[in-house]
């Protein structure tokens, strides 16, 4: 099993930007917890992050085929993009969304998620922990 790891704009910051909602743990400790926990569970993990729409829409393209899920937090682009809602339809691959804080409990513009109408499902103010229950989740979902 593949799993495609997407993050979308400003999460290359983590652990310098804003420390008090996104932690102190930078991108790169992400990175390796997810690969870390792809071993343990016996799949292969892909990371991506950009802060272009079109370069992340791009990259949920080219799963089609070659990823069995997808894990994304797409940032703020989740509250603005149809293009990314579109994307993960057009490839039809299982998709669990993912934020870090959480954001049902933050500023009105974003309690909209576009992209969840696409996703199995969403995972939100579980630190950096959701990615890898996300992976769980994709895992349990593929083996039954
Ligand atoms: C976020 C929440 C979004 O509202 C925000 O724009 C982000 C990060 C999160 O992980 O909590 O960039 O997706």
């Amino acid at each position: 099993m593949k799993i495609l790891v997407i993050n979308g704009p400003n999460l290359n910051m983590l652990g310098i930007r804003e420390p008090g909602i996104y932690g102190t743990e930078r991108y790169e400790t992400l990175c390796r917890l997810v690969l870390d926990h792809a071993a343990r569970r016996g799949v292969e993990a892909e990371l991506y992050q950009s802060n272009h729409e079109g370069d992340l829409v791009d990259k949920i393209q080219s799963a089609y085929g070659t990823a069995d899920g997808i894990v994304i937090n797409p940032g703020a682009y989740t509250h603005t993009s149809i293009a990314l809602l579109d994307a993960v339809k057009a490839v039809g691959i299982p998709t669990v969304e993912v934020h870090i804080s959480d954001v049902s409990a933050r500023e009105d513009f974003r309690q909209i998620s576009y992209i969840r109408a696409a996703c199995v499902a969403t995972i939100s103010g579980r630190g950096l922990a959701g990615y890898t229950e996300a992976m769980d989740l994709l895992v349990e979902r593929s083996r039954t």
